[in-house]
């Protein structure tokens, strides 16, 4: 059955079949959150790029639509974002119909074989009925790849109310590039970021460009993200970001180290929704890693979005951000009855849902060394670890499951520097579902993320520490595909 096979996720969007990478398009429209995807409807693995799309009025309950974009002869359909172009800015809708507007990456396979060096170069689409159907714009390429740029592709556009502009940030390899529209058509180039600066070990790919109010002292900074393939800290795919400021034209920042969305090995790719309030900044990623995203045990499709989260900002000695995932997932469930064994430093129990399901607990800081493990009968079981003398933490899914199925997949172990959020204890939770696991710890200061693929579902969970573990507790969540 649809949406019930083995891995399976039963709360996060996965595609009925085939093979998706990252999320695309994200705008919220009329009650209506639009999830587009990087697609290929006739494989598992990665092909030609489509755009599929599904709604959301919550952001857990989603709803496949028909294929939004298709290839066509100026090329595949690469990612991008879309906004609702209220003014009618472009002319492409009406005053009373403000159009939707798809901006993407066209990538012209035969020039990409050929290796000529302007295969990629952004399109608009526009959609008059909130993305049921949309309509390539006559006049693309809006912005051709005049420099013969190799990489050059991802735009992410959105409304700047400061300068009463359009703004578009794409990536060319190995820095960001800023544009200015009035009209989302003619597009005029600003500047670039990030050639000196940040992780380069790999294509800068997927940006994203918004301002977040800092929780601690209230100014608004700028976030920039970049996603870099390979290249991030613990192998493969990652998501970078900077902190600093952006006067409408130029993006600046004093950060001089790098910083990671989630230091677990499957987020990659996200973007922030547009046309939310400020404060309600939401991010959905690619739950997987282009190490081994094409090899991993599914049949029927081939990957899942991680859960949509919030963004927020802090700032400790330094600026940091912290994800959590949005209340809908969990709101209205009730939590489980559990009996809790204490053995020593031991706090455990076993569930039958625990496979499919939030945990979250407290644990007064600063914190002291801990171990969780989660794991089945089969003795098959991930390893989450905090060493609070190196301030880290750490994922381990080498005894996970199947992990053969790529030489890159089993190791290494996920180690992610710890950021604090300032207060008197720390909350933490985990979403495993079917064959993900995602940790926020320290109300989402730090996330990892990775897939697993178990032989037998988790069912046992147990934490180890010298401290008091508070309000340890299990909410099964149930599926959202009928
Ligand atoms: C990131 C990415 C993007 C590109 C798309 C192609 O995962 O490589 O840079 O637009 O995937 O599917």
């Amino acid at each position: 059955k649809s949406y019930h096979e083995n891995f399976r996720p039963q709360y996060h969007f996965s595609p009925e079949a085939h093979w998706m990478n990252d999320p695309n398009g994200l705008v919220y429209n009329d009650g209506t959150y639009h999830l587009f995807y990087q697609f290929y409807p006739d494989s598992t693995v990665w092909g030609p790029m489509h755009w599929g799309h599904a709604t959301s009025e919550d952001l857990k309950n989603w709803k496949n639509e028909p294929i939004a974009l298709e290839p066509d002869e100026l090329g595949y359909i690469f990612s991008g974002s879309a906004v609702v172009d209220h003014n009618n800015s472009s002319g492409l809708g009406t005053a009373e119909n403000p159009p939707l507007i798809a901006m993407f990456t066209y990538h012209e396979p035969k020039g990409a074989e050929a290796k000529t060096s302007d295969y990629q170069y952004q399109g608009i689409a526009y959609s008059l009925d909130n993305g049921k159907s949309f309509t390539k714009y006559a006049g693309n390429p809006v912005v051709p790849n005049n420099e013969n740029l190799i990489d050059f592709r991802d735009p992410k556009v959105f409304w700047h109310e400061d300068s009463n502009k359009w703004i578009l940030v794409l990536v060319a390899g190995d820095r960001a590039m800023i544009y200015n529209s009035d009209n989302l058509i003619d597009w005029t180039y600003l500047s670039e970021f990030g050639k000196d600066i940040g992780a380069h070990g790999g294509v800068w790919e997927c940006p994203d460009l918004f301002p977040l109010i800092v929780k601690e002292t209230g100014e608004t900074k700028w976030v920039l993200f970049i996603s870099i393939n390979p290249g991030a800290p613990n192998g493969g795919s990652g998501t970078q970001y900077f902190i600093g400021d952006f006067d409408g034209k130029q993006f600046t920042t004093n950060q001089t180290d790098e910083k990671w969305i989630d230091l677990g090995r499957d987020n990659y790719a996200g973007i922030t929704y547009n046309n939310l309030p400020d404060e309600e900044r939401t991010f959905i990623a690619w739950m997987s890693n282009w190490e081994y995203g094409q090899e991993t045990p599914t049949e029927k499709w081939r990957s899942a979005m991680t859960l949509p989260q919030q963004v927020s900002l802090h700032k400790n000695e330094d600026y940091f951000l912290a994800n959590t995932p949005v209340a809908s997932i969990t709101e209205g469930l009730s939590e489980a009855s559990i009996k809790i064994s204490k053995e020593e430093n031991t706090s455990s129990f076993s569930h039958k849902d625990l496979n499919q399901s939030a945990v979250s607990f407290e644990l007064p800081k600063p914190l002291k060394d801990f171990t969780i493990v989660l794991g089945n009968a089969e003795d098959e079981k991930i390893t989450i670890s905090f060493d609070a003398q190196a301030s880290k933490y750490s994922l381990d899914r080498s005894k996970s499951g199947l992990t053969d199925f790529s030489d890159k997949f089993a190791l290494p172990i996920m180690e992610a520097p710890a950021d604090f959020i300032d207060s008197d204890s720390a909350e933490f939770q985990i979403f495993l579902d079917a064959s993900s696991i995602e940790f926020f710890a320290d109300s989402g200061a730090n996330a990892i993320t990775a897939q697993f693929f178990p032989n037998k579902p988790y069912t046992q969970f147990s934490i180890t520490t010298e401290d008091e573990v508070k309000n340890l507790k299990i909410t099964p969540i149930p599926s959202i595909w009928k």
